[in-house]
């Protein structure tokens, strides 16, 4: 099993480096524009392998996509992160040209990949991936969800003082400030949340995982890394191993939701086929207005692009 990872800086060599310790997979192929700086990764995570037990082989590679080669999963961490005080929206357009270019070589040599999105603004790249790669929508998979709601559960987990393990959640919608947590499908232990904290506490909880990332930038400079790549593994891990496990990702939608022709958060099951199944719930009034919010925002920013 091969698995290329497209960008080698902070999230792309992470998600090497995290997956060479699961040793699910044969090969993990680094690429870069940056001349040598993927083959330096790739060789300081190599060396990590007889300490960890690992039999994965890590290639660091320039701009040769050849390489990548029959990839079964081709995950795109390549664009520009967020600086202090800018949004995830202000990487648009310089980010929308580069996975543009990334997903056709991926595609070209790989035609069978499922292709995983990180780079930022998040369900508007994926949607740019999807429609350049001209593949079922199955295979198209953005990762925010997961992402929103690890460190929702984090947050959570402090604020009851119980291990972050035990709390399940899910959310919906864009990955950012309009993210859509739902409180009714929150639980510790299968112990519905409201047992625990109102709606109001929660709501504060909300507003803190929203600003999850910003906080993250405000201390570092620039964007996390280390969750997201966690996050991705997740879902390789759910591929590769045909666990069918469900987790939030953005996906193209026809109709789902009552929304289509973009790609937006919501729960998946995850197999060997990529998404494998969209599951709808039944929202209520306020979960669905909170979502088309969500919807009509990075719709707007489709259209800009
Ligand atoms: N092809 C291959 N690699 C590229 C390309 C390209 N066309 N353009 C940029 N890159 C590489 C850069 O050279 C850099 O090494 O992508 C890498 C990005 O790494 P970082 O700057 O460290 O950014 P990172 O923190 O990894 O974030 C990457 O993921 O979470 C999102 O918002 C984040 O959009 C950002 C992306």
């Amino acid at each position: 099993m091969k698995v290329t990872i497209i960008g080698a800086g902070n999230v792309g060599a992470s998600c090497a480096s995290l997956l060479a310790q699961k040793d699910i997979v044969k090969k993990i192929v680094l690429l870069d524009i940056i001349e040598k700086l993927s083959e330096g990764k790739s060789l300081d995570i190599s060396q990590m392998l007889p300490m960890i037990q690992s039999n994965t082989e890590i290639i660091g590679i320039s701009n040769d996509y050849s390489k990548s080669k029959n990839s079964e999963i081709i995950i795109i961490t390549c664009g520009i992160p967020r600086k202090p005080g800018m949004s995830r929206d202000d990487l648009v357009k310089t980010n929308a040209k580069i996975i543009r270019s990334v997903t056709e070589k991926s595609i070209f040599f790989s035609p069978k990949a499922k292709l995983i999105i990180v780079s930022n603004p998040l369900d508007v790249m994926t949607y740019v991936s999807y429609i350049t790669a001209k593949v079922d929508s199955s295979r198209i998979i953005g990762m925010a969800g997961i992402l929103d709601s690890t460190r929702y559960r984090f947050f959570l987990s402090k604020k009851l003082n119980v291990s972050p393990i035990d709390i399940q959640s899910l959310l919906l919608g864009g990955h950012g400030d309009t993210m859509v947590p739902l409180y009714r499908y929150t639980s510790v232990s299968g112990i519905p949340i409201k047992e625990f904290l109102s709606e109001e506490d929660n709501n504060v909880i909300i507003e803190k995982t929203k600003k999850g990332g910003e906080e993250i930038v405000n201390f570092l400079g620039t964007s996390a890394w280390m969750a997201p790549s966690a996050s991705v593994v997740k879902i390789v891990e759910a591929i590769l191993k045909d666990s069918k496990r469900i987790f939030p990702c953005s996906v193209f939608l026809k109709g789902q939701y009552g929304l289509k022709d973009m790609c937006l958060g919501v729960p998946v099951i995850l197999g060997n086929n990529g998404i494998e199944k969209i599951v709808e719930l039944q929202l209520n009034q306020k979960e669905n207005n909170l979502l088309k919010r969500s919807a009509f925002h990075v719709k707007n920013m489709i259209k800009k692009l």
